[in-house]
C-alpha cells in the first residue's frame, strides 16, 4: 500500500547553520509510520547531505536539461551527485511568481523520472477558482497536462500533493472534509486515467496552512496520506509535531 510521507518545505529560508541545525534535529525525529523528507534552500543541499543524515533530501527547483548554457539553473543530475532523491514540480510559488506552465511541469517531471529522482508534484487552485466552484476540473487539468502523460509504472515515483493557494502561508488551512474531498477526486480521477490498483498505490499530501494544532485531522482523512509543510517545518518540534500525526 501507499507511504505515508511528511515533507518539510524550507523555501528560501535559513542561514547555512541554522539549516544544517535543522536539518540535524529532524534526522532525530522518531516516526515509523511515515517517510520524512526535506527540501532545504539548494545552496545548503551538499552541506546537509554530507553530513550523512537518516532521511531523504529533496530540491525545491531545477531545470530540465542535462546540461548547456542555462545560466543560473541547476540540472538534475548536478541536485542528484549532491544527494538529492526527490524534487518538488509545480509549487504554486512557481507557477505563479516564476510562471511556469503545465507544459513547462511536464518537461521538468520527465526529466525527473528519467534520472530515477522522485517527484512530488503539487496542485491546487486559488481562491477565485474555489468561489466559482470549479477547483476539481482545475485541478484535473493541472494532472492531465503534467503528469497523466506518464505510464502507471512511471506514475509509481511520484507523490501528489495538494495544496490549494489560499491556504499556503495564509493561516487558513482546508478543513478536514475540503481535503478529503479533494483528495478522493484526485484518487478517483487517477483510478478512471489508469486503475484503481494505480490510484490507492499513489501518496496524496495536504499543503497549506498544516500545522501541530490540525494536523491529526487532515492526516485522519482516507486519502490524505501526510503533508507537504512551509511555515511549520523551520521550527523542529512543530514539524516533529506534525510527523507524528499519523
Ligand atoms: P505553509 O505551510 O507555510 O502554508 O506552506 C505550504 C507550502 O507551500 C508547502 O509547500
Amino acid at each position: 500500500m501507499r507511504k505515508n510521507i511528511v515533507a518539510g518545505n524550507w523555501k528560501m529560508n535559513l542561514s547555512e547553520n541554522d539549516a544544517v541545525e535543522l536539518a540535524k534535529e529532524v534526522a532525530e525525529i522518531k516516526v515509523e509510520n511515515a517517510e520524512i523528507i526535506i527540501f532545504p534552500p539548494a545552496i545548503f543541499i551538499p552541506t546537509i547531505s554530507k553530513l550523512g543524515l537518516k532521511l531523504k533530501i529533496g530540491a525545491q527547483n531545477f531545470y530540465p536539461k542535462d546540461k548547456g548554457a542555462f545560466t543560473g539553473e541547476i540540472s538534475i543530475t548536478q541536485l542528484k551527485d549532491a544527494g538529492v532523491s526527490y524534487v518538488l514540480v509545480g509549487h504554486s510559488e512557481r507557477r505563479t511568481i516564476l510562471k511556469e506552465d503545465n507544459e513547462f511541469l511536464k518537461d521538468k517531471v520527465n526529466a525527473a523520472l528519467e534520472h530515477d529522482v522522485k517527484v512530488v508534484f503539487c496542485c491546487g487552485e486559488e481562491l477565485t477558482i474555489r468561489e466559482k466552484g470549479t477547483e476539481n476540473e482545475f485541478v484535473k487539468s493541472q494532472l492531465v497536462e503534467s503528469v497523466f502523460h506518464l505510464n502507471a509504472d512511471q506514475l509509481k515515483n511520484v507523490t501528489i500533493a495538494y495544496e490549494p493557494i489560499w491556504a499556503i502561508g495564509t493561516g487558513l488551512t482546508a478543513s478536514k472534509e475540503q481535503a478529503e474531498a479533494m483528495h478522493l477526486f484526485i484518487r478517483e480521477t487517477i483510478a478512471n486515467h489508469y486503475n484503481q490498483e494505480v490510484a490507492n498505490s499513489v501518496s496524496i499530501l495536504y499543503g497549506g496552512s498544516c500545522n501541530p494544532s490540525n494536523a491529526k485531522e487532515l492526516f485522519a482523512c482516507p486519502n490524505v496520506d501526510g503533508g507537504l509543510i512551509g511555515g511549520a517545518a523551520l521550527k523542529s518540534a512543530d514539524f516533529s509535531s506534525i510527523a507524528s500525526s499519523f
